[in-house]
């Protein structure tokens, strides 16, 4: 079996070349450009591969995500139609992720956004502290990962809410479902944190209407695609008041242009998308699994529905 690896983290490439070939043996992994003879490839492992590359390879049946989001492989519109593409659910990367929920969480329920402020200007203020068990927060998408930072932030004390396509049952987790669940769920969130895919559906769901119906003096913590929130309704929101801050690892533009007015907003804190990162040493055992899966012909974990885009 021929794997392709196509990842725009090109330091790592020679680490998944060991892996791969030491866990699956007999195995041969080309790098991308040295593609060699296209027809000889089966599997791709990818990471925003150029648009167009992987309907150049005619006998390739599944494409393994680098990432748990699968969006920079659905976007590309060449992507051929008859192939499997499996997500990377790696629990290393739920615990990352899940770290920078709660750091996010803890940021501002404990005011370090304004301490960080008081500290520029030298100045010494207590400020009153609020309530953990009357402080509401509220997990949007209770997949892999909001599943997991939702059950975390509970255990905290705090209470929690969850929102997701398909109804869920989640031990001490309010959960609401779909379209018509969507007010009742941001009406009493404090702090929001995003942890929805970005499909067709979610594009843009954090807009001017869905922030007016958070509480007055919320919060934003944005870990999962910068294309779900409308920056511009964003700002606004801010501007106003109404939202009280935001955390953003992820912006509509990767990297965040110099000039964005999102860098230098005194109540905006930002991160280069590294909530999460794939890490080859945890990410191949997944991956090598859902390959020989492939090889015996057994179904793939983690496959991609992509009518529903995630
Ligand atoms: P997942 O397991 O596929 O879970 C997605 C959740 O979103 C599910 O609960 C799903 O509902 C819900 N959802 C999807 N579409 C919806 C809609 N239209 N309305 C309501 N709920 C909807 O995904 P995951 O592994 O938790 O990852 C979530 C996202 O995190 C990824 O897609 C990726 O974009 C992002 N991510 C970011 C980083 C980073 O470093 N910043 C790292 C890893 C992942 P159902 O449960 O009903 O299907
Ligand atoms: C990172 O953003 C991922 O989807 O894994």
């Amino acid at each position: 079996m021929v794997v392709l690896l196509a990842t725009s983290h090109t330091d790592e490439v020679e680490l998944w070349r060991r892996l791969l070939e030491k866990r699956l043996p007999g195995v041969e992994l080309r790098i991308y450009p040295a593609i060699g003879e296209p027809s000889d490839i089966e599997v791709a492992l990818a990471w925003k591969a150029p648009h167009g590359l992987l309907a150049t390879l005619p006998q390739l049946r599944m494409v393994c995500s680098l990432g748990m989001g699968v969006d920079h492989l659905l976007d590309d519109p060449t992507l051929p139609s008859g192939v499997v593409i499996a997500r990377l659910v790696d629990s290393n990367m739920v615990e990352q992720m899940s770290e920078y929920a709660l750091y996010g969480v803890l940021h501002f329920h404990r005011r370090f956004d304004v301490y960080e402020r008081f500290q520029s200007e030298h100045r010494w203020q207590e400020l009153p502290l609020p309530h953990t068990a009357a402080r509401r927060v509220g997990v949007m998408g209770l997949g892999e990962i909001g599943a997991d930072c939702a059950r975390k932030i509970r255990s905290l004390g705090f209470p929690v809410s969850g929102w997701s396509r398909t109804p869920k049952s989640l031990p001490g987790i309010q959960c609401h479902t779909g379209k018509e669940g969507l007010n009742a769920f941001l009406a009493d969130v404090e702090i929001l944190l995003l942890l929805l895919p970005l499909t067709e559906r979610t594009a843009g769901i954090i807009d001017a209407r869905a922030l007016g119906r958070m509480p007055h003096g919320s919060y934003l913590v944005n870990l999962a695609r910068g294309g779900l929130v409308v920056e511009s309704a964003l700002l606004d929101a801010l501007e106003r008041d109404h939202l009280a801050g935001a955390l953003l690892d992820v912006t509509a533009v990767e990297p965040l242009p110099p000039d964005h007015p999102l860098w230098t907003h005194p109540r905006v804190k930002i991160t280069p998308h590294i909530a999460g990162l794939t890490n080859p040493l945890t990410a191949i055992e997944p991956i090598a699994r859902n390959i020989e899966r492939l090889m015996a012909k057994q179904p793939v974990t983690h496959a991609v529905d992509r009518e529903r885009g995630y």
